[in-house]
């Protein structure tokens, strides 16, 4: 059995016709179906739905062999547990810090308010720059807007969210997208099965996503 770990919304919409050009399909509509394995058209393929943030903790741990993740995700996970071999072009964003329009800097230590705590930490270190990092778990963007933080870390698309909160994105971080990660030890076992598979969803990535 290959277990393929996947989150619903915008990974599972743009990995799901990926995994058809390899011949896996669910047989059920994940984004409908309240179960959280999903049988394929392969008998021995299955998905699990689980939450972007604990992607890499089910394949790093082996109960999934294969995860796809964000980089942001990924960065802030951490580690060497897992292989990455696939940047599957999905799910494209950046990470940013942001903070109000036209705000001065703040004479003090700077409050940084994220969901990516470890990312926030490093890339402060690696300037120099004594900040407080405060741990939210979404809606980000309310922290500057009620004085709990100076700015946020957070993913920026379209800008629009920023826009609409009076917020602009500042320095750049890291260019996002979603990946294939593998679990090390499935990597070994299962090698030609995985192997095979990833050289196909390769092939996919350049027909659905070229450069
Ligand atoms: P959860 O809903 O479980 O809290 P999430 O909100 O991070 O997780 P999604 O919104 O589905 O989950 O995002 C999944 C991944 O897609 C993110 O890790 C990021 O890499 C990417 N992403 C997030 N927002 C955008 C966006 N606006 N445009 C493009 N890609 C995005
Ligand atoms: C994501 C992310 C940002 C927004 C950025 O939220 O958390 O808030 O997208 O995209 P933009 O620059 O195009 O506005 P999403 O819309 O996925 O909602 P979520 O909070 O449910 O993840």
């Amino acid at each position: 059995m290959l277990t393929i770990a996947l989150s619903k919304g915008r990974i599972l919409d743009d990995t799901l016709p990926l995994l058809a050009a390899a011949g896996i399909v669910p047989t059920e509509n994940p984004d409908k179906s309240r179960k959280l394995i999903i049988s394929t058209t392969q008998d021995d393929v299955r998905l699990l739905i689980v939450r972007a943030t604990d992607v890499p903790t089910y394949v790093e741990h082996g109960a999934a062999d294969l995860g796809v993740a964000g980089k942001d995700v990924l960065l802030e996970y951490g580690g060497q547990g897992l292989y990455e071999p696939l940047d599957l072009r999905i799910a494209r964003c950046k990470l940013m810090t942001a903070g109000a329009v036209g705000a001065p800097e703040p004479k003090g230590r700077l409050r940084v308010a994220t969901k990516f705590v470890n990312v926030a930490k490093r890339y402060y270190a690696e300037q120099g720059r004594q900040v407080d990092i405060i741990k939210l778990y979404g809606s980000m963007e309310l922290a500057p807007l009620v004085g709990l933080a100076d700015k946020i870390i957070d993913v920026v698309d379209t800008g629009n969210t920023l826009k609409a909160n009076g917020l602009e994105a500042q320095e750049l971080i890291a260019h996002i997208s979603s990946r294939l990660i593998v679990n090390k030890a499935s990597m070994k076992m299962q090698h030609g099965r995985l192997q095979a598979l990833i050289d196909t969803l390769r092939e996919a990535v350049e027909s659905h996503h070229p450069h």
